[in-house]
């Protein structure tokens, strides 16, 4: 039974737009993270890297991975999604994404004590893990392989 009605391609759309915020912001937290290991743990730039990155966390990583986790489950319950292979690869993909979501956040809370347990070489390398994860996702709701 559809719940959403005609409003299934607005709901698509909405999760789509916060797909994009969600993303932009999963590859700035580590770029940003590389830029504040450069500089002297208990500085004025210290300071402010600390706050830029709470609040990316706070202003659109954190509502972005809310809303797009509703309107996504929303949309798969309007289409039964739950029988569909390419929804199952999905969901394990989103749910490493938002793992990984999770991993940046309690990163920016160790940079906040001074802690700084990653290389930059690990960090640049781990950035390329979210693009990967989004390329599958893409290629899956448009494709649906199997
Ligand atoms: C977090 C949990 C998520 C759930 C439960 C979810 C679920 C869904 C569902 C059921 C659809 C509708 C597919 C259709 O109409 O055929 C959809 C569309 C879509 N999702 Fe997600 N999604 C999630 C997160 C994401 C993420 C993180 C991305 C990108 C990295 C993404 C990218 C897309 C795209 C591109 C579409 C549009 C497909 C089309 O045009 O038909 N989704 N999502």
């Amino acid at each position: 039974m559809s719940l959403l009605g005609a409003a299934y391609l607005w709901v698509k759309a909405a999760h789509l737009i916060f797909v994009i915020f969600l993303m932009a912001g999963l590859f700035m937290l580590p770029r940003f993270f590389v830029y504040h290991q450069e500089v002297p743990v208990g500085s004025d730039e210290d300071r402010k890297w600390i706050d830029r990155e709470a609040k990316l966390l706070r202003i659109i990583l954190n509502p972005s991975l809310v809303i797009v986790w509703v309107l996504g489950l929303l949309l798969a319950y309007d289409i039964g999604a739950w029988t569909m292979g390419w929804f199952h690869l999905k969901l394990l993909l989103v749910v490493a994404l938002s793992g990984y979501h999770g991993w940046l956040g309690g990163y920016a809370k160790k940079l906040a004590r001074g802690e700084r347990t990653l290389t930059d070489k690990k960090l640049r390398l781990l950035n390329e893990v979210p693009g990967i994860a989004a390329a599958v996702v893409v290629i899956l709701v448009i494709v649906k392989p199997f």
